[in-house]
């Protein structure tokens, strides 16, 4: 098919704009148009070249989606050595390696090239006449696998450079890494999907990119940062590093913005020290930092030794694994009665710290790792991030070690362990009683839309237990002057204005005791139905599961909550003392559901109400005994019709149901008109 010739003009346009918008995102981290405008030009040459499959070329930017899998990598020959670096592990190294580097250069004056040493693969980049060809892991340095269609689905990384002035054959060098936002994210979606979850960013970035299946790999948040090159031909580069990153930057290859050049080894100590400090605020996992000789006539006069040259090193920060034992795996309760298992490990120093404990998520996590009491586990801490298990050394288990389980009781307060949220958070059903949950139960317990406690506070209520002088909402009401004027902060007056306060908040509704006793489920407007239904406490005390279901909108997952409550001791404990303290509140007057005028009927509200909005109707029709649905079936027993009802009316009438007006509903809820 024969293109026009304007549109294949178009076509190339729209790449390069396109490109132009990625360099000022990915390389400026300076988009220059909204989003929405990126994806319309995107959108624009998709449709381009659907409509002409020719005008597709490798190079074109919606060339990013991956391929069709491959049954192995091929080989790629490095023209030029991919050289790995001396370690420095003290400043005492990096003073020895300045050294060094001052007596064979016969001055002490050097400038160095100080840049973060990025936690993840080496990858080198072909462009040529400014398109990128090839893309291919270190290997052992002198043969790399040849991952080209996997780094095609990097955005960070230019399929075509940016500009005239590149070198007709240009390799670039430089780490690919995963952001650890989006290694998080991205182990987030892992584990909800029941996958394989990465012990840390270096390890996602590495299995990522080694996926035989690009398309894969397209949808792993990968980045790339370039910091070297290899081979040039037909083009001049800077004499100086540093510089040479500037240009590459100008050709649209990502360079990390926290590159810097220093003078002489005072300098790099100081950025070692910066960045060290930065660690864990950065965006990216870096694994210590990285200086070279900035001027390149200097490097060659420098020159290597075995397969590292002498004109740079890396200064690593203390590891950030480490190999220790799992001593036990206890079970924290949080504030909401969820239950985490915690590791208990013996004493290990990761990363300059010292690590006793690691989370350990949940039990599908222990399982997938198939975690035993006794096991040698790898620990791994990145930055300020909490310490995890990374992984278990099989081949070192000890004989007779066991599987662990998540308890059926809570470790704290012995209740009854359910389940929630689709089954993956295990949560105590101890409620008021479990010590781990107390001080929220209390600050609950007092919130002005339960019992309405003036003068209790958060602070007050974590102080007040801290100082174990309460345990559960009764003690409460045996606090007094003498105790409360022990505490911080606490004027005899306030003291005072709290006691008066919870003498007052004796007197109360039942809906306001219930909604305070913070049962799983029961907010407040359930609080007050339930009230209504069972009116005395007593009742809702000793009403089962089936019974809790036909009170209006309590559903299963509700009426479990509420048994389950109920059905702990504890709690039947801390009600009867709260009773006993001379909590009080009149009996809901009950209507027997043989008494409601609606009892059991099926109800549709449509068209417009003039009096009433839709959910007080709604609410007054469920008082009367009704359930109100949506739609009309030959189930509904009445509908009411409101103005302008269209088909929902129609309908009743076709299937012969009673219809009843606005002006009626309102003589039936006995409204005056
Ligand atoms: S320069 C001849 N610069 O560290 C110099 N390497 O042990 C070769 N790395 O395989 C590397 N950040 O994967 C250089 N800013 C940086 C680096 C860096 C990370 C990695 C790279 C290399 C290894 C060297």
């Amino acid at each position: 098919m024969d293109i026009p010739a304007e549109t294949r003009a178009q076509a190339a346009r729209l790449r390069d704009q396109i490109n132009h918008h990625n360099y000022r995102y990915y390389v400026l981290d300076d988009p220059e148009v909204p989003d929405a405008e990126y994806d319309r030009l995107f959108r624009e040459l998709q449709t381009l070249e659907e409509n002409y499959p020719a005008l597709v070329i490798p190079a074109s930017p919606t060339q990013r989606v991956g391929a069709e899998p491959l049954a192995a990598f091929g080989e790629v020959q490095h023209a030029v050595p991919m050289l790995s670096l001396g370690n420095a592990f003290s400043n005492d190294e990096v003073c020895d390696f300045g050294r060094r580097v001052s007596e064979r250069l016969e001055t002490g004056d050097v400038e160095f090239a100080a840049e973060p040493k990025l936690d993840g693969l080496a990858i080198s980049l072909l462009y040529e006449s400014g398109v990128l060809v090839r893309a291919a892991t270190r290997g052992d340095g002198v043969t790399g696998e040849n991952v080209t269609q996997n780094v095609r689905t990097i955005r960070s990384v230019p399929l075509h450079l940016v500009g005239d002035d590149y070198p007709r054959l240009l390799e670039v060098r430089g780490e690919v890494y995963m952001p650890k936002a989006g290694f998080e994210a991205m182990n987030q979606r892992q584990r909800e999907a029941g996958e394989k979850v990465f012990a840390n960013p270096r390890n996602a970035a590495a299995g990522s990119l080694r996926q035989l299946d690009s398309r894969i790999t397209a949808t792993r948040p990968l980045a790339m940062y370039c910091y070297g090159v290899g081979l040039v031909e037909g083009g001049e580069l800077p004499d100086r590093h540093s510089a040479i990153l500037q240009r590459l930057k100008s050709w649209g290859l990502r360079v990390c913005p926290d590159v810097a050049t220093v003078n002489g080894v005072a300098g790099c100590l100081d950025y070692y020290q910066k960045i060290s400090e930065r660690r864990s605020s950065l965006p990216y996992d870096i694994d210590g930092v990285v200086f070279k000789v900035d001027r390149l006539n200097q490097q060659r006069i420098l020159g290597f030794v075995s397969r590292a040259p002498r004109w740079a090193i890396a200064q690593k920060f203390p590891a950030q694994e480490a190999l220790t034992t799992l001593l036990a795996i206890d079970v924290q309760v949080g504030r909401t009665g969820a239950l985490t298992p915690v590791a208990r490990l013996a004493p290990v120093e990761v990363g300059g710290v010292t690590v006793t404990n690691a989370t350990l998520h949940n039990q599908d996590e222990i399982d997938r790792m198939d975690l035993r009491v006794g096991d040698t586990v790898v620990v791994y801490r990145a930055g300020d991030v909490i310490p995890k298990v990374a992984s278990v050394v099989v081949s070192r288990r000890p004989p007779n070690t066991h599987t662990f389980h998540m308890p059926e009781q809570c470790p704290q307060c012995d209740s009854d362990v359910q389940r929630s949220e689709g089954g993956v958070i295990l949560r105590c059903s101890g409620g008021l009683y479990c010590p781990a949950q107390r001080k929220e139960a209390i600050k609950h317990f007092a919130s002005r839309r339960a019992m309405d406690i003036e003068g209790l506070g958060d602070k007050l209520v974590e102080q007040l237990v801290d100082a174990d002088m309460i345990h559960d909402p009764a003690d409460l009401y045996s606090l007094n002057v003498d105790a409360l004027a022990g505490l911080e902060r606490m004027a005899e007056k306030s003291a005072e204005n709290l006691l008066a306060a919870l003498q007052t908040s004796k007197s109360t509704t039942l809906a306001r005791f219930l909604f305070a006793l913070g049962i799983r489920d029961v907010g407040e407007t359930t609080a007050q139905t339930l009230a209504k239904h069972y009116g005395r406490l007593d009742a809702l005390l000793h009403a089962d599961i089936d019974s809790l279901q036909e009170v209006p909108d309590v559903g299963p997952v509700v009426a479990e909550s509420v048994v389950t409550f109920f059905r702990q001791p504890h709690n039947l404990d801390i009600i009867q003392k709260l009773r006993d303290v001379g909590l009080h509140w009149p009996n809901v007057e009950v209507v027997s559901p043989e008494q409601q005028p609606l009892s059991g009927k099926i109800v549709v509200l449509t068209g417009s109400l003039t009096r009433l909005t839709r959910s007080e109707a709604k609410e007054q029709l469920q008082k009367l005994g009704a359930k109100v649905t949506g739609s009309v079936s030959k189930k509904t027993d009445l509908v009411i019709a409101g103005e302008s009802a269209g088909s929902k009316r129609e309908k009743a009438e076709r299937l012969g149901i009673k219809i009843m007006s606005e002006d009626e509903l309102l003589a039936l809820l006995e409204i005056d008109v």
